[in-house]
């Protein structure tokens, strides 16, 4: 794992023949919710993501679209980092394959494995799946309606024959069963067990060149051949962080990686290509490969040609974007498929933002304005139920810390809106707007307790609601620099006397456009 203090967490770089969609904002958002936990507990974080630009699938796409591949490149490239900015995505770094950097570094790589012996030149003959980029054995293929072989993933396989680099994949079986041995290489538990048997089933090595491919980075010392883009895309995680200079801080500091994020159809190329390549170049494995589940729409899969694709940008116009950000990670058990719908948007948006979080907001801050000055009101004697809501969300930080370091990110988010259940149960019962006349002392009490229930659930939404959560610290006058995890406990409690500004309401319910009843 990186150094201690410090935490470099990567997401899949996606490839720039199509736009970013849904899936691609699902993968980053996941990644920027943990490296903001992380920094926010006091870590130093290193958190990448880019794009993966060489290989024959962009070199076709470009093709079709009358631009060259470099144009096609920074086309797409450049949505990838709209999406970034929409998104609010903290990122330390946005890497480009055709950057120099990388270059170095593939080819610093490379020759590493050259000179511990393991890759030798030879020839391939065999199956290639362009939209993949795989390679596949014959024995993995179907017959599609028109004829022609598909990969298992559907795509069309076409007949390749050409020298080859390869990689000696086989040499290390023994190895990787090793490293799926140690706890939380791959999670979910489940995706380890097709992992385990894929290597189980026998190592073939890999070819790791293509001689009839021009758009990639050179072999070294062999310039007729570029590197097979999964070797040269993988490789971008070592360049963020700093290879081939191991002398360096940023290298020291953060390889290996505490976390490689990816899609389930990638866990492959990852889990097995992935740590066998470091291993033979002598460099350290990732820490762990976490793979997570597949979005459909509406129930359907998401694909160009059925016209389905849902688009991040518009979703945010639409629902605004801690909406989208809170229903993403809230909506589905982190690693299992899900299904996005309109329905199943709005209920978590009025349900669980609008109702139980801006409600239980809303009604303790319109009454804090209204009855005690605007500030922080005083604190009286804790009964028993003011002591059961300040221990229970007392222990929130460590329970979410623990989810969060297996990626239980809608675990972690159903142990806070439980706390959040709790304090709108303490406010309702405690009826706050009837003592006001008999024990304005005690309304006091209960404003202030909630008022700290609050805060410390809002500290604890910051990684995945930035914008909602930093509105809510300020109208309870919590300073910019008092939002860390350091401050979560007794030590940041909210100081009674101190002023506050007029509340405004977070979180408005959904309601469709006048054109959409019409
Ligand atoms: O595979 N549901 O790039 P890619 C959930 N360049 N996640 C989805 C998704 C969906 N429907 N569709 C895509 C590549 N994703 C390579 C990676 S890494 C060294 C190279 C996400 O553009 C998910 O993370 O095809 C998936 O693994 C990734 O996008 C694939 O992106
Ligand atoms: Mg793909």
């Amino acid at each position: 794992m990186s150094a201690p203090g410090a935490y470099y967490i990567t997401t899949p770089i996606y490839y720039v023949n199509d736009v970013p969609h849904i899936g691609h904002a699902y993968t980053t958002l996941a990644c920027d919710v943990l490296a903001r936990f992380q920094r926010l507990d006091g870590k130093r974080v290193l958190f990448m993501t880019g794009t993966d630009e060489h290989g024959p699938k962009v070199e076709k796409t470009a093709l079709e679209q009358g631009l060259t591949p470099l144009e096609l490149c920074d086309r797409v490239s450049g949505r990838f980092r709209a999406l970034v900015e929409t998104m609010d995505f903290s990122i330390d770094d946005f890497i480009r394959t055709t950057q120099p950097r990388h270059e170095a570094a593939v080819q610093a790589l490379w020759q590493a494995m050259h000179d511990n012996g393991a890759l030798y030149l030879g020839s391939y003959a065999g199956w290639y799946a362009v939209r993949d980029e795989s390679y596949y054995a014959e024995s993995e293929l179907t017959k599609g309606p028109d004829g022609g072989f598909l990969a298992p993933s559907g795509a069309p396989v076409e007949w390749v024959e050409e020298p080859s680099w390869f990689f000696r994949l086989s040499d290390w079986g023994d190895k990787l069963l090793e490293l799926y041995d140690r706890p939380g290489f791959v999670l979910p538990e489940s995706r380890l067990n097709e992992v385990r048997s894929f290597v189980k089933s026998g190592l073939k090595d890999l070819s790791v060149s293509r001689s009839t491919v021009r758009w990639g980075i050179p072999v070294p010392n062999d310039p007729e051949h570029v590197v097979y883009v999964w070797v040269d895309a993988l490789t971008n995680y070592l360049t963020v962080a700093g290879y081939p200079d191991e002398g360096a801080d940023l290298w020291r500091s953060f390889w290996p990686a505490d976390l490689h994020m990816v899609g389930k159809d990638i866990l492959r190329f990852h889990a097995v290509y992935w740590p066998a390549m470091l291993l033979a170049a002598g460099l350290e494995p990732p820490e762990r490969v976490f793979a997570h589940g597949w979005w459909t729409n509406e129930g359907q899969k998401i694909s160009k040609s059925l016209g389905n694709v849902i688009d991040p940008f518009s979703l945010v116009e639409k629902y605004g974007l801690d909406a989208v950000r809170y229903f993403l990670m809230r909506e589905v058990p982190f690693g299992n498929d899900g299904d996005f719908s309109h329905t199943a948007m709005t209920n978590r948006l009025n349900g669980d933002l609008a109702n139980d979080l801006g409600n239980l907001c809303q009604r303790c801050l319109t009454m804090i304005a209204r009855n005690c000055e605007g500030k922080v009101p005083a604190v009286g004697a804790f009964g028993e139920a003011e002591r059961a809501l300040l221990v229970r969300t007392a222990r929130l930080l460590d329970e979410v810390r623990e989810l969060l370091a297996r990626q239980e990110i809608h675990q972690a988010l159903v142990t806070i809106w439980t706390a959040i259940g709790d304090a709108n149960r303490y406010f309702t019962a405690a009826e706050p707007w009837a003592l006001r006349k008999t024990d304005p002392d005690r309304m006091a009490t209960v404003l202030y307790v909630t008022a700290e229930a609050i805060r410390r659930v809002a500290l604890l939404v910051q990684p995945v609601m930035p914008n909602a959560a930093s509105r809510i610290l300020d109208q309870l006058g919590v300073a910019a620099d008092a939002r860390h995890f350091g401050l979560f406990g007794e030590v940041g409690a909210l100081t009674p006397g101190s002023p506050l500004p007029p509340p405004e309401p977070v979180f408005p319910r959904w309601a469709e456009p006048a054109e959409a009843r019409a």
